[in-house]
């Protein structure tokens, strides 16, 4: 008679004591099992025996080997105690992560305006009325600011105006203009984009969310025109989006530049030949950037001359301006948190 319990133990041990438990499914006296199952009187129960044997010897295998892992996972100086015999929990299965489409455009469009000698500035989520607005040359009681629904927190600001979700990135011209005041004495330029998120109590659609992104642009020195905020602009444009393009700049108003201009560029949806496309409105143009010479205002509020230095400065559409280039539809994919929307970038 085969002494199934003795050569168990006897492998169970040799398993507990080896280098290498895994070599004992090799053992000759599991081979000699095996080979015996030919000539055995009873075939198939001493090959089902034989097999429940090799079973057991694996599962002495796999506990060995979660002993080992645990143990060299135990920290040396452990004052709580700790079950090393634990076996490791298992892992939920996991799938390797993409960055959001909007942080990759951010990082090329601040290295594109890095090149361009421009600092790189954060917003901020939370602000108030006078970057808001005052700064911005937007009194109170302005009409403008019915074009900046944003939403508003409980808690007030020093002059009693609620707090608000800033509704541009233009809040930061004012701190840039502070900041870097100094730079224009030693001569030099203030040169500085801030890309960051802003808020609006939009109705939802294809182009319109209450969450995205804008980049603000501000660049102030002696001798600043509009052609070279239009070239600054359109340089931009084509290192973004490696090709000529046609845009279309034409005579706006914001109470913070004087002139203010509209950029657009033609729709790269439809070219302007769909009526129904979404992007466009079938309009063929897709509004992307407001900008113009910054008002003397704004400049004086900063404690900078305007008599003696201008600037220029500019808002854009982040969300915008990746959509276009990798031919998204609907602007509400990028909040929407939907991953088989993003594991495409
Ligand atoms: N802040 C404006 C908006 O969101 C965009 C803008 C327009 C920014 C003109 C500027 C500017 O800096 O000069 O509607």
């Amino acid at each position: 008679m085969t002494d199934f319990d003795q050569i168990e133990q006897q492998l169970v041990e040799r398993v507990r004591s080896s280098k290498e438990p895994q070599s004992v499914l090799r053992a000759p006296e599991l081979k000699a099992l095996y080979a015996q199952i030919r000539t055995a009187d009873d075939k198939a129960a001493f090959g089902a025996a034989v097999n429940q044997l090799k079973q057991r010897i694996e599962a002495a295998i796999a506990e060995r080997q979660s002993d080992t892992l645990a143990a060299a996972r135990t920290p040396i100086d452990v004052t709580a105690p700790m079950d090393v015999n634990a076996r490791i929990p298992d892992t939920l299965p996991a799938y390797r992560g993409s960055r959001h489409p909007i942080s990759q455009e951010i990082a090329r469009l601040s290295d594109i305006f890095g090149r361009m000698g421009y600092a790189v500035e954060d917003s901020r989520e939370i602000d108030d009325q006078f970057h808001m607005f005052e700064s911005l040359n937007f009194p109170k009681g302005h009409p403008a600011r019915d074009d900046y629904d944003t939403f508003m927190t409980v808690e007030h600001d020093a002059d009693g105006d609620p707090l608000i979700a800033p509704a541009h990135t233009s809040t930061m011209q004012y701190r840039i203009l502070k900041k870097y005041r100094s730079q224009l004495d030693r001569g030099e330029a203030i040169a500085a984009i801030v890309p960051d998120r802003v808020f609006r109590n939009e109705d939802l659609d294809a182009r319109h969310e209450h969450t995205f992104y804008q980049v603000e642009g501000v660049y102030v020195a002696e001798g600043v025109h509009a052609g070279m905020l239009i070239a600054t602009l359109q340089e931009f444009l084509q290192e973004y989006y490696a090709q000529t393009l046609d845009v279309r700049v034409n005579p706006f108003y914001f109470p913070f530049t004087e002139p203010s201009f509209e950029f657009a560029l033609s729709c790269p949806f439809c070219k302007g030949t769909d009526s129904t496309c979404k992007v466009c409105s079938g309009e063929g143009w897709v509004e992307l950037l407001g900008c113009g010479m910054i008002h003397p205002n704004v400049l004086k509020i900063a404690d900078i001359d305007p008599a003696v230095y201008t600037g220029f400065a500019f808002g854009c559409g982040i969300d915008r301006l990746v959509m276009m280039k990798h031919q998204i539809e609907d602007i509400r994919h990028f909040e929407s948190a939907k991953l088989d929307f993003l594991r495409q970038f």
